[in-house]
């Protein structure tokens, strides 16, 4: 079975069980400021999973494009990629785990769909600790499905519970399904979760019924949800019966095209076979991230320092592999060929993603060699007193003058039996900010997953602000991204020139006029078309016929969105515009405050 064949399947099973079939997201989260890219299905579906009613019902799923860096070191492996395809189904508070742990059984091993033997399943539950009890309710059904006691896992907190890492929000235990490759145990502690590639995880059902609060302490959520992931790759790896995801037909295209640039082979020997995978896993990273709508370019801060951070990553690998300079930029070409007929957006910015890459590339070959030498110096220098620890003002010197990432200088060093002083580059690093003033956002630390007053208010006063600049500058201002923390909104949209200070004045000026009139804030549930027909302004990347959101403030404006926002605008304060700047080729970013204000009597959702 191929992905596209196993994507349908999918979607057509939780249809088939009263699920509707909603479009994914970007991978550029908008309104969460707690992760940098989309890291799964839920992320865009969190207010959803806090209670807030989604148009298109209680039963939802999807196919999510999703970027993870945490895992880049294991890249290389059998398994892991910084992008994949995740498939998921949600239960908003409607069924609970019998129906998840069933239904995902059925679907991996029902000769109608996966048809994977129930010999090769082993799963894992949460084991229980001090605050919340063992998830013995899961392991009982996995029991009654005939999974025996050998082959369901307790485990701890670090394996059975998602949640987004270390921050507050929805989260809850859960229980992962691994099928076995056939290889023989690594030991007598091999399981489920082991490294060695003996077992493949492929599906994780969350029971997301708490909420972690800022204390750390876990409160039931007012609903029971279900969140679930498959992960493409890795699902139609097993099914086609290869021992890694590289050897399917998302990746052959790809490898093929390095093996003809470098005039090597994938398989010759295990470092060879590793610089291949990364090479591939991080051009199909950036090919999407380029290739997304909400478009993103390399930089030094936040997604485009991600971004940066893989391309340069797969440069030095090329390097390894002998290819010449300016070999990215046609892989990019390849990964759009491969996924044209599901995400025609990589089709559709091709050029631009070609020539980023051309550029970074370029960018990064400038200054490598002189940079190549200097770290020689300093690993020379380091050996030679016997020191085992590249001080942070070098790995700043590393970084600010030749485009070093901060991973990249770490890469080196291990290389080498050195190690860098994190600490002292971040402290370099904020001096430098303090001087330059440069933006405060270069990774948007953990927070609340957050639907408090003041968030509410910046994001119906986003709505404002956008409506008032088509007013000023044009209609050609289309959203490119949203940024909301509980301190200021940042809005980030096509406009070719830097706005000049009359602009600036007349836009806080319509906002704060929609403001003072205390416009009233209402909702409507409707399909796409019809609020395109009636001029709401959207992102559109939903599907045809799907349900939307429409917000609209008194007649001022009406945009699609999930909400939530105040009940009338009275409540919002003084609107003030902090910076206009430019935040890429095209793009203009506002970073925006409200003052004062009264608080908000119930938000809607
Ligand atoms: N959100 C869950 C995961 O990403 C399903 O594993």
């Amino acid at each position: 079975m191929k992905a596209r064949e196993l994507r349908q399947l999918y979607l057509d099973f939780f249809a088939g069980k009263g699920h509707t079939v909603i479009s994914g997201s970007s991978l550029i989260p908008q309104n969460d400021p707690t992760v940098l890219f989309t890291t799964a299905g839920m992320h865009p579906l969190v207010p959803f999973l806090l209670g807030e009613p989604h148009p298109c019902g209680k039963r939802l799923c999807n196919v999510q494009k999703c970027i993870r860096t945490g895992d880049i070191d294991e890249v290389g492996d059998a398994s892991h990629l910084t992008f994949f395809e995740m498939l998921g189904n949600w239960s908003l508070g409607d069924y609970f785990k019998e129906e998840a742990i069933a239904w995902s059984f059925e679907f991996l091993t029902s000769k109608d769909f996966l048809g994977f033997s129930p010999d090769r399943l082993s799963v894992t539950v949460f084991e229980g600790n001090d605050t919340v009890p063992m998830d013995a309710e899961s392991a009982a059904i996995w029991t009654k499905l005939g999974i025996p006691a050998g082959r369901i896992h307790p485990l701890p907190m670090k394996d059975n519970w998602w949640g987004p890492a270390g921050q507050t929000g929805p989260c809850g235990p859960d229980t992962e399904m691994f099928i076995d490759t056939g290889k023989s145990a690594c030991g007598s502690g091999c399981r489920p979760g082991c490294r060695c590639g003996k077992y493949f995880e492929i599906w994780n059902d969350v029971f997301m019924h708490y909420n972690k609060d800022r204390d750390g302490s876990y409160a039931p959520l007012k609903q029971r949800n279900v969140d679930t992931g498959m992960g493409v790759e890795r699902t139609v790896a097993m099914l086609q019966g290869r021992a890694n995801v590289y050897e399917t037909e998302l990746f052959a295209p790809l490898i093929a095209a390095i093996e003809d640039a470098s005039g090597r082979r994938m398989g010759a020997d295990a470092e060879t076979t590793r610089a291949f995978r990364v090479i591939a896993d991080h051009v199909r990273s950036a090919a999407f991230i380029l290739g997304d709508p909400q478009g993103v370019v390399p930089g030094n801060l936040g997604q485009g320092y991600v971004l940066r951070r893989l391309i340069r990553r797969a440069v030095r690998y090329c390097k390894k592999l002998g290819m010449k300079e300016g070999s990215l930029a046609p892989l990019a070409g390849v990964v759009a060929d491969c996924y044209s007929d599901v995400y025609p957006e990589l089709v559709a910015n091709r050029a631009k993603m070609s020539s980023e890459l051309a550029q970074e590339e370029s960018r990064f070959e400038q200054t490598l060699s002189k940079g190549m030498s200097e770290m020689e110096k300093v690993t020379g220098a380091l050996k030679a007193h016997g020191q085992t620890k590249i001080s942070g003002r070098v790995a700043f010197r590393l970084y600010d003058t030749y485009g070093f990432p901060l991973e990249f200088t770490e890469e080196i060093a291990r290389e080498q039996g050195l190690d860098v002083d994190r600490d002292g580059f971040e402290k370099a690093f904020d001096a430098h900010r303090e001087v330059s003033k440069q933006s405060a956002d270069r990774a948007f630390k953990g927070g609340l997953v957050d639907n408090s007053e003041m968030t509410t208010r910046l994001h119906t006063a986003t709505h404002l602000l956008q409506k008032s600049l088509r007013a000023v500058l044009g209609d050609h201002v289309k959203q490119r991204g949203s940024n909301i923390t509980a301190e200021r909104l940042r809005f980030d949209f096509a406009h070719p020139d830097k706005m000049t200070p009359e602009q600036i004045a007349e836009v806080e000026r319509l906002v704060n006029k929609a403001i003072e009139d205390d416009l009233p804030v209402t909702m409507e549930s409707m399909t796409v078309e019809q609020a395109r027909d009636t001029g709401a302004i959207a992102l559109f990347d939903a599907k045809y016929g799907e349900k939307v959101k429409v917000y609209s403030i008194g007649g001022f404006s009406s945009e699609v969105c999930g909400g939530p926002h105040v009940v009338r605008t009275g409540v919002l304060g003084k609107f003030r515009i902090q910076k206009e700047e430019s935040s890429s080729a095209g793009v203009r970013r506002i970073r925006a405050v409200l003052e004062g204000g009264a608080p908000v009597a119930g938000g809607q959702g």
